[in-house]
């Protein structure tokens, strides 16, 4: 199949009485790592749950792999192949590493049932895992928690991961490993779509970029385009660039 993994097409999502997003047109391109950017408010977070099925759009098309998917339930489109990390990176604190993983692999029931293969290459990712196996999810610092939601989203293949924020909160070292594993999780065939408001952690890892304002895409490219147009990264991100570098 050819075309874009992941289409929306004037994507309109209210909440409640709230009118949230305004005809979203968006394309994220198989095997390409899309950063959707834009300041705090912009519809980033409600744009990754419409995706997935946890607000539903009003009006307009979400596709995947070419099939409508925007009247479908969030569990018929995690079985597509469909992994969200949310914001809050939805990790069981009370519960340990291990059982975080293994409530993440579907269908395994201990941690011997998971592809054992795939396990020591999530721990080549985030040695911290391996360390931390035994230990409660609550324990660990914020970098690790969100290497644990990004492992627990990547225990088994994905076609398209949706990843919210993760650089947020983090130190720069921190940082740094994050952009390794990702550029890691690049070599695989997984589509991600990153959403970020730190733009230098964005343009070392995208190759599109869409920046959203407004509940609207205002621009989308290339990243190396953007990277280099100094100008147009004022006008698309002003003051929010330079707070992050
Ligand atoms: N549950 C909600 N109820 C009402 N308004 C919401 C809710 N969630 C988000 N919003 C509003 O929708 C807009 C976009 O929010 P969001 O998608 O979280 O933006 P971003 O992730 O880009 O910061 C904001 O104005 C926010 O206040
Ligand atoms: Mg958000």
């Amino acid at each position: 199949m050819s075309g874009p993994l992941l289409e929306l097409e004037g994507v309109h999502t209210h909440i409640g009485a709230y009118h949230i997003l305004h005809g979203v047109d968006l394309q994220v391109a198989r095997g390409e790592l899309t950063v959707l950017l834009g300041r705090n408010g912009a519809g980033k977070t409600t744009t990754l749950r419409t995706i997935m099925g946890l607000w539903h759009a009003s009006a307009g098309h979400v596709r995947f792999d070419g099939q409508e998917i925007g009247a479908q339930s969030t569990p018929e489109i995690a079985r597509k192949g469909i992994a969200y990390v949310p914001e809050n990176m939805g990790i069981f604190a009370d519960l340990t590493v291990r059982e975080n993983m293994i409530l993440a692999a579907r269908g395994a029931k201990n941690a011997e049932e998971i592809d054992a293969k795939r396990l020591e290459w999530v721990f080549s990712l985030f040695p911290a895992m391996k360390k931390f196996w035994q230990h409660p999810a609550g324990l660990l610092s914020g970098g690790q928690k969100q290497m644990l939601a990004v492992a627990r989203a990547i225990v088994e293949p994905r076609h398209l991961l949706l990843v919210d924020e993760p650089s947020k909160g983090l130190a720069p070292a921190i940082i740094q490993n994050m952009i390794a594993a990702f550029r890691e999780l690049k070599q695989t065939d997984t589509t991600i779509l990153l959403v970020e408001q730190n733009f230098n952690f964005a343009r070392q890892l995208g190759d599109q970029v869409a920046v959203m304002d407004g509940g609207r895409i205002v621009h989308s490219g290339t990243m190396a385009a953007l990277a280099e147009d100094e100008a147009l990264q004022q006008r698309l991100l002003g003051l929010s660039l330079g707070a992050h570098q």
